[in-house]
């Protein structure tokens, strides 16, 4: 049964969504990338080279932390905002709760796959170790959502499992995918994701940098 909050519901969706862990994934997220996770979110949001003026969509967004960080790069009076997407309520209502002062930060609850926005909203589009709580094919439908919401010229930055590149990154990503018992997570290791992004619309990537041996950072472009 879906969670449901003041009368807000998860979206449905066979993605692993994590109501469950919201109360504690801001400190459990940390553990899992032993601190590294900012420094990530850093590079992604460096990687958008931002002036202000931008329209962002950050998909799975959790928490909120990162989407609530490139918020404060943007400027309302310029035109820019960001919106962060969960199809777990809990998490957006933390998100909400956290996002006191920001006006041209907001969160929704909606499916990644099913994306309620036109096409060609966003200049670009963020996300951060989303795409192992979702299989195979919903990694390529929700890559395609990307890709239609997007504007000509837009950029994807996304952060995620990857095929490890040593051993500390084989046992972080293995022993991730034996504990949480998640085939996703092994998709990712085994390359499934890359694989994915070439067979999207986008049609191709590019590796931007390796972290901790496990995680990797992507960019991908909508052509002109
Ligand atoms: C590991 S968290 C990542 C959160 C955040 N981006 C970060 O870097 O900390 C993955 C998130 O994806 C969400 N999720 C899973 N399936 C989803 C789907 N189909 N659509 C939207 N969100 C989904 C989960 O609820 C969870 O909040």
């Amino acid at each position: 049964m879906s969670e449901c909050i003041k009368e807000e519901c998860s979206a449905p969706t066979r993605g692993r969504t994590l109501d469950y862990a919201a109360s504690i994934y801001d400190w459990l997220s940390p553990l899992m990338t032993f601190g590294h996770e900012k420094r990530m979110g850093q590079i992604a949001l460096e990687l958008l080279e931002l002036k202000g003026h931008e329209k962002i969509i950050d998909i799975g967004c959790g928490t909120g932390s990162l989407t609530i960080e490139a918020g404060r790069k943007l400027s309302a009076e310029k035109g820019g905002s960001i919106v962060g997407v969960d199809a777990a309520a809990k998490m957006i209502m933390l998100a909400r709760k956290k996002n006191v002062e920001i006006p041209q930060v907001r969160f929704d609850i909606s499916a990644a796959e099913q994306l309620r926005y036109d096409d060609e909203t966003f200049d670009f589009a963020l996300s951060t170790f989303f795409f192992h709580h979702i299989d195979f094919e919903l990694k390529k439908t929700v890559l395609n959502e990307m890709w239609r919401i997007l504007k000509r010229g837009g950029k994807a930055v996304i952060v995620d499992i990857d095929t490890p590149t040593n051993i500390f990154g084989k046992i972080c990503a293995w022993s991730g995918y034996i504990l949480f018992r998640q085939e996703e997570i092994r998709e990712n290791i085994k390359g499934k994701l890359r694989e994915v992004m070439l067979s999207s619309k986008f049609g191709d990537f590019k590796f931007i940098s390796s972290h901790l041996g496990y995680v990797s950072i992507f960019v991908l472009q909508k052509g002109f």
